[in-house]
């Protein structure tokens, strides 16, 4: 794939199929860069009448500890602005993490419980931070977690700093899906772009289980679609065609 605008088109192509085959999919949604492209297509499909969200569920993956849904900075702000704010979805589908939470291990339970009423997740969007985290789940975490409370790694926390434009200071903390959750969802949709994710892609491309490079613990999913827009290190499609 050569640019970023084709791996746009295919991602919002797949998360559209999905809600005509299923227009009550449940799906999980990443923030940063990556998927920005994917959005814009995902609205403008949806405005010419492509697919409806309206009986769709979403979750999204991660929140910063501290951060209010209505804090501009926040993941939640996040997805409303570049999607859920511009679809039909039904405000009742849609459940995302609360970082400003009294008691934030009781939100990632709930939130857990509210993924398993949901029937589980059909599709998880994900990006790939540049340590290779998944979600927020930094290097060496558990990949047997649930939703929980992370201490982001600083570099996650320079990379973050998009997010914060007029220089507010970038939470020391996280809430994030746990990679368990992740891996239990249906498919899972990796959206691979932006300067430095070569070694996240060539751990990934070797094809080991490795504890350092969180994205390895999706390798062994049964449905693992991998979207990269760095021609020459990509291949896009299936997996194995990328690790091929
Ligand atoms: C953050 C998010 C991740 C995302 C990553 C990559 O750390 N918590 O879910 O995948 O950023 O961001 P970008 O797409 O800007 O490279």
């Amino acid at each position: 794939m050569n640019g970023h605008g084709e791996l746009a088109d295919q991602a919002a192509a797949r998360v559209a199929a999905l809600f005509r085959r299923n227009p009550r999919a449940t799906i999980a949604l990443p923030t940063g860069a990556t998927p920005r492209g994917m959005y814009e297509r995902l609205v403008v499909l949806h405005r010419a009448g492509e697919f409806s969200c309206r009986d769709g569920r979403f979750f999204n993956l991660d929140e910063f500890v501290g951060l209010a849904p209505h804090s501009p900075c926040s993941y939640a702000a996040y997805v409303r602005r570049h999607f859920l704010g511009r679809i039909d979805a039904d405000p009742a589908g849609i459940r995302l993490l609360r970082g400003d939470a009294p008691d934030l291990d009781a939100e990632c339970r709930a939130y857990d419980r509210a993924i398993e009423a949901a029937g589980g997740i059909d599709l998880a969007i994900l990006g790939l931070g540049r340590n290779g985290h998944v979600a927020f789940n930094e290097p060496g975490g558990d990949w047997q977690s649930t939703t929980h409370r992370v201490t982001l790694a600083e570099s996650t926390r320079r990379a973050q700093r998009q997010q914060f434009p007029n220089g507010e200071a970038v939470p020391r903390q996280g809430l994030t899906m746990g990679l368990r959750t992740i891996r239990e969802a249906r498919a899972l949709l990796l959206l691979v772009a932006g300067a430095g994710k070569e070694a996240g892609l060539a751990a990934l491309r070797a094809g080991r289980p490795d504890a350092n490079w969180p994205v390895t613990a999706l390798l062994d999913h049964a449905d693992l679609v991998v979207l990269a827009d760095r021609a020459g290190v990509n291949a896009g499609g299936p997996l194995d065609e990328l690790a091929g």
